[in-house]
């Protein structure tokens, strides 16, 4: 209950204080807006991905999870059982998150492509789909998940580039690093608590480099979460972030300039500050 509030209050503010594209004098948050957030063009990738979500959510089938996520850090996995439905319903990124993420990558063209938390592969699928040519790990703590994902990867043939590692972030995140080399976009999209947010930020913050985004999920969530992300807003690395609610992406280039924070909807969400 008390994270409902928090996520109620946390909207309301944001949506107070958002700005359009009208608002925004950074050129590169200007090209963000025109590019990520305002596109409306449509892919088929889409339409394949939304075909598979349909799917799972008829599915019948009832998975064992290991749920590290509900653990505290360092300690076993929490046992529970889930329907495929209810993670194609719930769990995994809606359509429209997808849709961000897609642009986001086509917009950013990154070549190596790290994601906390695969759950049944639809953000993987937007992403890996925008970027065809990029080396893409995927890391997932329930080894009935990552089936479920590895086996939807490999029905819109993206299994060949993409690799979904099973196994505990605090085992898997270091060598996955290591096999990249370097990491050119990171979706953080598991273990939502504010210690292993900013745990997993400066593993993967080792292997950064200027044009590297960051993308985090769920950062309204929960108190914790909204703490980790002003943390990450106040990194010193990070140079700039834009959150739209849906998701928070904090970018390293210094030369954008002075450290600026971007609250953004799009157009249609403030019809009254378009111009
Ligand atoms: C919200 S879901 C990911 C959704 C997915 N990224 C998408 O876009 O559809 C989070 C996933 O992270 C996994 N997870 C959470 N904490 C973890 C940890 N410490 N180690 C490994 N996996 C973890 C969970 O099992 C869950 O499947």
């Amino acid at each position: 209950m008390q994270k409902k509030w928090h996520q109620i209050g946390a909207f309301l503010r944001f949506y107070l204080a958002a700005q359009t594209r009208y608002q925004v004098h950074s050129p590169f948050v200007f090209d963000f807006v025109n590019f990520v957030l305002e596109d409306q063009r449509w892919y088929y990738a889409f339409e394949d991905i939304e075909a598979l979500r349909r799917e799972m959510r008829r599915s019948p089938v009832v998975l064992d999870m290991a749920d590290h996520g509900a653990a505290t850090l360092g300690t076993a996995p929490v046992l529970r059982q889930v329907p495929v439905r209810q993670l194609a319903r719930t769990v995994a990124s809606s359509p429209a998150q997808g849709r961000l993420l897609f642009r986001l990558a086509q917009w950013m063209r990154p070549e190596r492509i790290l994601e906390l938390g695969t759950s049944v592969g639809i953000g993987t699928m937007y992403l890996a789909s925008a970027a065809p040519n990029a080396r893409f790990i995927t890391l997932e703590g329930s080894e009935a998940c990552a089936h479920v994902a590895r086996t939807n990867l490999g029905i819109l043939d993206l299994h060949h580039r993409t690799e979904v590692v099973g196994g505990a972030f605090q085992d898997t995140l270091l060598p996955a690093l290591q096999q990249l080399g370097r990491v050119d976009m990171v979706f953080f999209d598991g273990h939502h608590t504010e210690a292993s947010t900013g745990n997993y930020l400066e593993q993967c913050l080792a292997f950064s480099h200027e044009r590297t985004v960051l993308v985090f999920d769920d950062v309204y969530w929960s108190p914790g979460m909204t703490a980790a992300w002003e943390k990450v807003k106040q990194h010193p690395k990070v140079t700039c972030t834009v959150d739209i609610f849906d998701l928070a992406v904090a970018f390293l280039n210094p030369d954008l300039g002075a450290k600026q924070h971007f609250r953004l909807v799009p157009g249609r969400f403030k019809p009254w500050k378009n111009w």
